[in-house]
């Protein structure tokens, strides 16, 4: 099969299908090779997965559920031998455990999760670090790495940073405000230039539930931040999850999780500087001057993109010089100017309206309420930002902005230029003299993305981009050595449309900019995460979310839908599996650079 002539294109693949069935589907001349499934041993003494006697100590020695960053840290410097990092996101429980969900005159009805399933839950939550080797093309898990190791809802972490030993985060469990159990809900991520792995903590506020005392001083920030959700049954059974009895404890959420993977007994450290939002992710670059920059998304409807500029510079021969530099910086919200401009406005206490007069006594303040920071410095509100993705080889940044079906009409700016954005856009931002740490820059609509054959929607796909090729609600993201950017998606499964999430192939540069093309789907029901290039950019890994998940559609994550699909049993297709969570190693049939 050819390539489609390229007109310039950086990528050249035969593309998939777009479509809808049981199983997964790659371009021809790939293999897609499952490497770890919910349940699958990260230790060689992890039990075999039994989904019918899971319990929450199997689910400690096994990898978590709904797979999304991936992330790799290389060992000894090689690219087909080291640590993959994984975020586990969330669970559904309808999907985990058989009999949970029954049907009572034609209604489908989810029971109350017992403790015994509310602890599998917390175990299948946070992230994996597992050793992974390529043997004769193929990777394999090594269950005996000495690295590996399980992070979960459970595991003890340390609040650093200007937040840390506050008033605010000390609870009844702690009264040195520095000791958190446990990190949820963590999306998208990073890895540091110092190999440590990022977990950001996105949809938190679904975790509590119960009522805040009244007048509580909490309760407009936990407002801004839709806490409480109760989206989970865990309050039932741990009282930091009840706002009555532990008032303080959603100011511990929020945060960016850093953690020291050559060290399995490390303790996580919650990163305050960079601010407590729904973090979607953290991917970082070293800039000229040798500072780090961080780019974070806020995902929620009107929130705000953010970038942490490190104050110390990061030293390429001393990884435990770098181990703190998330310390100490400034945090910047982005302002979109009309006329193409940026600014990153600094959020700082004291500085603008940061002050006492706004109830921002310290630092700390303005980081624990950084939304309402941002909202007084006048940040733009944007259309849900996801992965935010900085470029080294051609110096942009790519802002993935999923969709906001509340925005309306009169609220639409040139950074959001549509109502009731149902497909969402990319933003490319250029830093003003390619330097990452600027405080100025420009930036430009990449793709407006959705079906270009339907005029309404206004989709700016290049007219090279096929049927196939386009899509809609961007969220993760990646830029391979190569510098070119692939794009993960979370909202086209659609039976109606007969089409599915995957991973699409997006040209930034020359005459086939904006041109789009596909390059792997899931099967039905499931979301596309990762995706991740190995630095020789000869495997990609994808985690396929929620495989069979027929749920409705929250805009939200973070809260279990209801419905199964059972047209699909992926990846194991056995009358007695599950649907199962699982990343997938993506290489070239015969070896090679992918999409080349
Ligand atoms: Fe977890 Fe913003 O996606
Ligand atoms: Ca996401
Ligand atoms: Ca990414
Ligand atoms: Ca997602």
């Amino acid at each position: 099969q050819e390539a489609r002539a390229n007109g310039g294109s950086a990528f050249s693949f035969p593309e998939v299908e777009a479509g809808v069935d049981a199983t997964h589907h790659v371009a021809e001349g790939y293999d897609a090779d499952i490497l770890l499934r919910w349940g699958d041993a990260i230790f060689a003494d992890a039990p075999e997965f039994d989904p019918t006697k899971q319990t929450a100590a199997a689910q400690e020695r096994q990898f978590g559920y709904n797979n999304d960053y991936v992330g790799f840290i290389p060992l000894d410097g090689s690219a087909e031998h080291g640590l993959l990092v994984v975020n586990h996101e969330y669970t559904n429980p309808h999907l985990m455990f058989p009999g949970l969900v029954t049907i009572v005159d034609g209604k489908i009805e989810q029971g109350k999760l017992s403790k015994d399933q509310v602890d599998v839950e917390m175990a299948a939550h946070g992230g994996t670090i597992v050793e992974i080797r390529k043997v004769d093309g193929k990777w394999q898990v090594v269950p005996e790495g000495k690295y590996n190791r399980r992070i979960t809802a459970n595991t003890e972490m340390r609040l650093t940073g200007p937040v840390a030993g506050h008033d605010r985060v000390k609870t009844s469990a702690d009264a040195t405000g520095t000791k958190v159990i446990g990190t949820l809900n963590n999306c998208a991520g990073g890895v540091t230039p110092w190999g440590t792995y990022i977990m950001a903590e996105e949809n938190f506020h679904g975790y509590f539930s119960g009522e805040l005392p009244a007048d509580h001083a909490e309760a407009a920030n936990y407002k801004r931040y839709g806490v409480p959700d109760s989206g989970y049954d865990w309050a039932n059974f741990y009282d930091r999850f009840d706002l009555a009895k532990e008032p303080n404890e959603p100011n511990r959420f929020g945060w960016i999780v850093e953690v020291d993977v050559m060290d399995p007994n490390s303790v996580p450290k919650k990163r305050t500087a960079l601010g407590r939002t729904k973090h979607e992710g953290a991917e970082s670059i070293v800039a000229k001057n040798g500072k780090v920059v961080f780019y974070l998304g806020d995902d929620e409807r009107f929130d705000y993109v953010y970038k942490f500029v490190t104050d110390g510079t990061y030293n390429p021969n001393d990884r435990a010089a770098n181990m703190d530099l998330l310390d100490a910086g400034t945090l910047y919200v982005a302002k979109f100017n009309e006329d193409g401009t940026m600014q990153w406005l600094p959020l700082v206490h004291g500085e603008g309206p940061l002050t006492a007069e706004n109830g921002f006594a310290s630092q700390a303040d303005v980081l624990i309420e950084t939304r309402r920071a941002g909202d007084l410095v006048g940040a733009t509100k944007m259309d849900r930002p996801e992965d935010v993705q900085p470029n080294g080889v051609n110096g942009k940044v790519y802002v993935m902005l999923t969709n906001n079906s509340k925005r309306k009409a009169d609220q639409v700016d040139a950074a959001n230029p549509r109502a009731a954005n149902a497909f969402g856009h990319i933003i490319e931002i250029e830093e003003d003299g390619g330097d990452f740490t600027a405080t100025s820059g420009k930036w430009e609509v990449l793709l407006k993305c959705g079906d270009p054959s339907v005029a309404e929607v206004g989709a700016t796909f290049s007219t090279e981009t096929t049927k196939n090729g386009w899509f809609g609600m961007p969220d993760n993201c990646a830029v391979d050595a190569a510098g070119r950017l692939w794009v993960s998606t979370d909202g086209n499964s659609n039976k109606a449309t007969g089409r599915t999430d995957g991973l699409w192939a997006v040209d930034t540069e020359g005459d086939a900019r904006a041109t789009s093309k596909l390059f792997f789907r899931v099967p039905v029901g499931a979301e596309m995460c990762g995706p991740l290039f190995t630095p020789d950019d000869e495997t990609v890994f994808v985690a396929v979310q929620h495989p069979g998940d027929g749920g409705e559609d929250w805009d939200g994550h973070g809260r279990p839908s209801y419905y199964e699909d059972l047209s699909t049993r992926w990846p194991d297709f056995k009358d007695d599996m599950p649907v199962r969570p699982a990343v997938v190693a993506i290489t070239k049939i015969g070896g090679g650079k992918i999409g080349v």
